[in-house]
């Protein structure tokens, strides 16, 4: 790779290759991406993407409802700029190929989910994400401009620590000079340096046994910018999806979309009883904090490990044309739509918070761009509305690309920066340490820091966390890094910024929920 780049891209999710395009037509640009290119959460997205389209929809309308999803905590400006750029940015999916279905009558066929007041949100059937992906990647391999490096994993950003000089939290000149990176296959650590650094690297779903993330969702990026002094937020505001599909041993835990509910399917309890209207009026099409909830309660109250979803009274067909993906997959169970209820619990499935940027994407570190999912920009507030995160991840890395490439000429490369210090480290004795230790934080992270929170809860969480912080840190300081490694390491980083944030917030709101300020 070429170690000197206008912009290294750290992730290869809708929110790095959109930015990605758009940046190569001002410099040069590396993509990272730490397994198979597609691997990613933005492959896996089913739903679509929430966009205002025409009438009776509005902006007003859309606005309203991430207000609402995110219970006032959210950034209005920032709402605003996101809810109104929303069709332009998704103009330019389809300018890049994108395919987003249609109806009969040849126009977007817009389909509903949670918390939303109107029919808005784009789709390709329901793996959006995947055909997203297909259609980035086939205008990325004609970009001469771009070089793509699978298998490469971020360890670290370089800032001035790394040049021997001390930064702490509170220093407001940190920058970063590129990141130090572990190519998978010859086990080297490359230095990196590029004027800019865009952290593209997705959620952390992977703080939780239960989750609707693939394996490279360990928060990687939050961690990295946290210890590189970045300014974080937000991170108690875990999103846990309310239907993953109940399939016990299965990893990541499938999703059965929220625009099946959005097509009329009802959660329903073991004796086949609607259940929602106990809570919210919205029933089933509640907001996914109110629904996640529900389900929980009502699995505590009935003693068991799942809920039900009934679409047997839809329309098969058009069921079937709209969610081959889900109906396939139910199928492959001994599950058929048409006749089974499809038993669903809820999992680990969105990070809300993350590394504060400001409207142009600019996080707290000089030359530190953050977008998608591990950026946090204040549009979802304490809980994200359906749908609305691959449209943020697309707005933003827009903002960022505009603010990035009108100050690329005045940056420059930097010089000294030392290559990575492996001295005194050596091969890990025994693997299984490592996956035991990261074993043990999703245990605590489940047991402690899920749907359902409390003070005691927390302060058990962190004590246990505490121990195999020490035992990790100490295993990194005398081991080679490894991916592996690095994983458990950020994922007891992000368990503690979510544990510290959770602890700080001392009410129930959004979906952060403790016994101990509930109503
Ligand atoms: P990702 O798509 O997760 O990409 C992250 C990239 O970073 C990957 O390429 C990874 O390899 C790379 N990476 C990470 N760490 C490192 C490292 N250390 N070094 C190198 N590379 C690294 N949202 C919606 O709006 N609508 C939906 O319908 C929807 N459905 C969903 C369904 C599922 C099952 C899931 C899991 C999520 C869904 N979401 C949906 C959420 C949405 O898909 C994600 O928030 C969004 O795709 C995140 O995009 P991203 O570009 O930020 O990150
Ligand atoms: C879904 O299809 O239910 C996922 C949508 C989202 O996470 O926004």
């Amino acid at each position: 790779m070429n170690t000197q780049l206008d912009f290294l891209v750290i992730g290869g999710g809708i929110a790095g290759l959109s930015f990605a395009l758009k940046a190569a037509e001002k410099g040069t640009v590396g993509i990272i991406t730490k397994d198979d290119a597609k691997e990613s959460n933005t492959s896996y997205a089913q739903g679509g993407i929430a966009g205002v389209w025409n009438e009776p929809d509005s902006i007003d309308k859309h606005i309203a409802d991430t207000l609402d999803a995110g219970a006032g905590l959210n950034n209005k400006t920032i709402v605003e700029i996101v809810v109104r750029e929303a069709k332009d940015r998704i103009n330019e999916l389809i300018e890049w190929g994108t395919q987003f279905d249609k109806n009969a009558s040849g126009a977007y066929d817009l389909a509903k989910e949670g918390g939303h007041s109107d029919n808005r949100i784009l789709h390709h059937k329901d793996i959006t994400g995947k055909e997203i992906i297909r259609a980035l990647f086939s205008a990325i391999q004609k970009h001469p401009n771009i070089k793509i490096l699978q298998h490469h994993f971020a360890i670290d950003i370089i800032t001035q620590h790394h040049l021997g000089i001390k930064i702490t939290r509170k220093d407001s000149g940190v920058e970063t000079y590129g990141a130090y990176v572990l190519n998978k296959k010859t086990k080297e650590i490359n230095t990196v340096l590029a004027k800019n650094v865009i952290m593209a690297t997705g959620g952390a779903g992977l703080a939780y046994k239960v989750t609707t993330n693939p394996l490279i969702a360990t928060g990687d990026g939050i961690a990295m910018a946290y210890r590189a002094k970045a300014e974080v937020r937000d991170m108690e505001f875990v999103q846990f999806h309310p239907t993953s599909l109940h399939n016990p041993g299965s990893f990541p835990s499938f999703l059965v979309s929220e625009a099946v509910r959005g097509f009329g399917a009802v959660l329903k309890d073991q004796d086949g009883k609607e259940f929602m209207n106990k809570y919210d009026e919205r029933g089933s099409l509640a907001p996914r904090d109110i629904v996640a909830r529900s389900i929980d309660a009502e699995m505590k109250i009935h003693g068991v490990d799942f809920m039900y979803l009934d679409c047997t009274n839809l329309n098969m067909k058009k069921f079937k044309a709209h969610f081959p993906n889900i109906y396939t997959k139910c199928k492959s169970l001994g599950i058929d739509p048409a006749f089974d209820f499809i038993p669903v619990v809820p999992a680990a499935h969105y990070t809300c918070g993350g590394i504060v940027v400001d409207e142009h994407g600019q996080s707290s570190i000089k030359g530190l761009y953050a977008i998608g999912e591990c950026a946090c920009t204040g549009l979802h507030g304490a809980n994200r509305l359906a749908s609305n995160s691959l449209l943020e991840a697309i707005v933003f890395s827009h903002r960022a690309f505009l603010k990035a490439s009108e100050i690329i000429s005045e940056e420059t490369i930097a010089v000294n920066v030392p290559q990575w210090d492996a001295s005194g480290t050596e091969a890990p004795e025994e693997m299984v340490l490592i996956t035991q230790s990261q074993r043990e934080v999703q245990g605590i992270m489940s047991s402690y820091v899920g749907i359902v929170r409390s003070d005691l809860r927390l302060k058990r969480a962190i004590e246990r966390l505490e121990i195999l912080y020490r035992e990790v840190e100490e295993l990194y300081e005398k081991t080679t890094p490894s991916q592996k490694l690095c994983e458990t390491r950020n994922l007891i980083n992000i368990a503690y910024l979510i544990i510290k944030f959770a602890s700080n917030r001392k009410e129930s709101i959004g979906l952060h929920y403790s016994l101990d300020y509930s109503k």
